[in-house]
């Protein structure tokens, strides 16, 4: 992605000079990359990270959305100090410095490596996801026909279902396992988070159970966001999911609140991944047991749980944090032991609504 044939052709030097059999396709604008992504097997995206009608962050959230994971460098003229942390937190993998040109090659070199870890990581996550499922419907469909089976001695019955309990957990294990594997491209169409939470209405009700009181409030005018309905479903599940467990014990008050905010430059300064402007925010709070302030910076990792091997996998929130990333959004936590949790979710809103 850039807007000078002369730096283009730079880079091009640079790679040819390491012997490489290079093939280049240059674009300057969102669509131009979009149609190029569609179109061809890329192995690296080399980025500019400003021009007049594109920049950088744009270009990664178009490959993030085109669903491809290559590695994306950033080449520039100028990186500042603040763009190079913004763009490596944005997802960019590395930047080269167009005066520092000799760098590049060694530095795609590093990242296709990287992205062939990725690549074989997924695969392998997905396959033993596979096969564990296919395990795993063995296990539950012969325990839920002996728990059918009229002979079936009373003092088994209990141990029998424990086993179909067990391997149910072990199947949701292994579709978040599939979620985080999946290379599918996600097809993201525009929705209306106040409308899904109503449609998931009686399932929340159920997962929430009788120890805590549900309450959604919404604000009338909810802009819509762009992403696939079953991102923003396991968004709010696993929010909602996370605050029963939390108010387990005691029971308490489990509220959704859905409202619009306009996000300023402040906010976005401390949070790279926003954009100023308007944003879906979704929260999810409750009166549950709080976080302890040791914990709180371990929540979002991938399989980190305080809840037993039993009964978390610890992927929920590392799940929903990847998908909020993958929206361009960000999600915030604020916790009080003994008093509660609340998350926060920001989404950007695709478009603006109709005065009502
Ligand atoms: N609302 C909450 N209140 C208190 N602690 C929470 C809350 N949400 C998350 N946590 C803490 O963060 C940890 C990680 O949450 P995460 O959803 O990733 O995994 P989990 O709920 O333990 O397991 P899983 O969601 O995979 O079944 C939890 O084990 C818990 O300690
Ligand atoms: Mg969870």
């Amino acid at each position: 992605m850039e807007d000078s044939e002369d730096d283009s052709q730079l880079v091009q030097r640079a790679l040819r000079r390491d012997a490489r059999a290079v093939h280049v396709v240059r674009v300057e604008t969102a669509d131009q990359m979009r149609a190029a992504l569609a179109g061809g097997a890329f192995d690296v995206v080399l980025s500019d990270w400003t021009l007049p009608m594109f920049s950088g962050l744009e270009a990664l959230a178009v490959l993030g959305a085109s669903g491809h994971d290559l590695p994306f460098l950033i080449v520039s003229g100028s990186v500042g100090e603040e763009q190079a942390v913004a763009a490596l937190r944005a997802g960019a993998h590395d930047y080269v410095l167009k005066d520092r040109m000799s760098r590049l090659g060694a530095a795609i070199d590093r990242e296709l490596r990287e992205a062939e870890k990725r690549s074989a990581g997924r695969a392998l996550a997905g396959g033993i996801a596979h096969d564990f499922n296919n395990i795993l419907s063995v296990i539950l469909s012969l325990s839920q026909m002996t728990l059918g089976d009229s002979e079936l001695a009373p003092h088994l019955h209990d141990d029998i279902d424990q086993i179909r309990v067990a391997a149910g957990r072990a199947a949701d294990l292994t579709k978040q396992l599939f979620a985080f594997s999946r290379q599918e491209v996600i097809e993201p169409t525009l929705i209306d988070l106040g409308a899904l939470v109503r449609e998931l209405d009686r399932m929340l009700r159920h997962l929430a159970g009788t120890r805590s009181e549900l309450v959604v409030t919404c604000s009338p005018s909810l802009g819509r966001v762009r992403a696939e309905r079953s991102q923003l479903e396991q968004v709010v599940v696993n929010l909602v999911v996370n605050a029963r467990d939390a108010m387990r014990e005691r029971g308490g008050k489990l509220a959704i609140d859905l409202a619009e905010v306009v996000l300023d430059e402040t906010f976005a300064r401390a949070h790279p991944a926003i954009t100023p402007g308007g944003h879906v925010r979704l929260v999810v709070s409750d009166s549950g047991c709080g976080i302890p302030a040791d914990t709180l910076p371990r929540i979002f990792e991938p399989f980190f749980t305080t809840k037993g091997p039993a009964s978390g996998t610890g992927l929920g929130l590392s799940t929903v944090d990847k998908i909020v990333h993958d929206l361009h959004g960000a999600i915030l936590v604020d916790s009080e032991l003994g008093r509660g949790t609340s998350f926060a979710v920001y989404l950007p809103r695709a478009i603006t609504p109709l005065a009502a």
